[in-house]
């Protein structure tokens, strides 16, 4: 059967593809932040995962205000990225690992997530920038598996259904017949508000224990409504639900591998997490 060997969870930020465009990764403004990758590199160096499970949330560029699914899955063959107005180059395609999709939503189907399937689908800088930051030379060595979940346009899901669904993911990968390896990406927060009076509103305290949770606690922030998360972290702040279902997703039990927070990225407080699931 398939395993799960980790997952990743990240803060997505369009100014990221300006930088790593610009090759300004070593500027002091950005070196704490593209310096948090490299024991993720070292990590995937050994890990060799064979396929990624992307969860994250489409911003306007394949899903726009008028048709807005709250759990969508990806079964194409490839994905574009398109230009989404942030004036960033665009990544080289990704390779669908249709096989995998079409068995997740099987799996999350039959365990009552009632799913939009996308047998077409772009991905924005939601997707590519965390990708890019896996694997800076873009040469993709993985298939995907794309999994939105919508944070922007209420109602949105719960933080504990979003747990939920990861948990049904895990359950789901480990039992897709092949001897595949398998990452979890989510991404997404920690806090932020782009927008209204609150615009840079950033909590620390919050998102050092959340991050904390994950490992600890993990249903700790399942506790709390999305306006609470909302009140917490910011209206985008909510984002890191996309960190509830990519750590649901390893099971009972996790270890932190590294652990990597910077403020600000933008007007986003950025996360950083590796994590690796632990048997028993
Ligand atoms: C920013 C953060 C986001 O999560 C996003 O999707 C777009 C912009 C920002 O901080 O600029
Ligand atoms: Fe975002």
């Amino acid at each position: 059967m398939a395993q799960i060997i980790g997952a990743v969870t990240t803060s997505h930020v369009p100014a990221i593809g300006g930088a790593i465009h610009r090759k300004v990764q070593h500027e002091p403004y950005w070196k704490p932040f593209f310096d948090g990758f490299g024991a993720v590199h070292r990590w995937l160096e050994t890990a060799r995962p064979d396929v990624v499970v992307v969860i994250y949330n489409d911003h306007g560029l394949n899903f726009f205000l008028d048709t807005m699914p709250t759990f969508s899955v990806g079964a194409a063959a490839e994905y574009r990225n398109a230009d989404e107005g942030w004036g960033i180059p665009t990544v080289p395609a990704f390779q669908g690992e249709q096989d995998l999709s079409w068995h997740l939503i099987q799996s999350l189907m039959a365990e009552d997530f009632d799913l939009t399937t996308c047998q077409a689908m772009q991905v924005d800088h939601a997707f590519t920038l965390p990708m890019a930051l896996l694997w800076p030379d873009q040469a993709w060595p993985v298939k995907v598996v794309p999994v939105c979940i919508n944070t922007v346009q209420l109602p949105l899901p719960t933080a504990a259904r979003c747990y939920k669904l990861g948990e049904a993911i895990g359950r789901a990968v480990r039992s897709w017949n092949t001897d595949q390896r398998v990452l979890v990406l989510g991404t997404g927060g920690l806090s932020h508000q782009l927008d209204g009076e609150r615009a840079g509103f950033i909590n620390k305290d919050f998102d050092l224990q959340f991050m904390e949770s994950l490992t600890t606690d993990p249903t700790w922030a399942t506790q709390y409504s999305i306006h609470e998360l909302i009140e917490k972290t910011g209206t985008q702040g909510v984002e890191l639900v996309m960190w509830l279902a990519a750590r649901g997703a390893l099971g009972a039990k996790a270890r932190a591998v590294h652990t990597n927070y910077h403020i600000p990225i933008s007007n986003t407080a950025a996360g950083l997490m590796l994590m690796e699931p632990v048997a028993g």
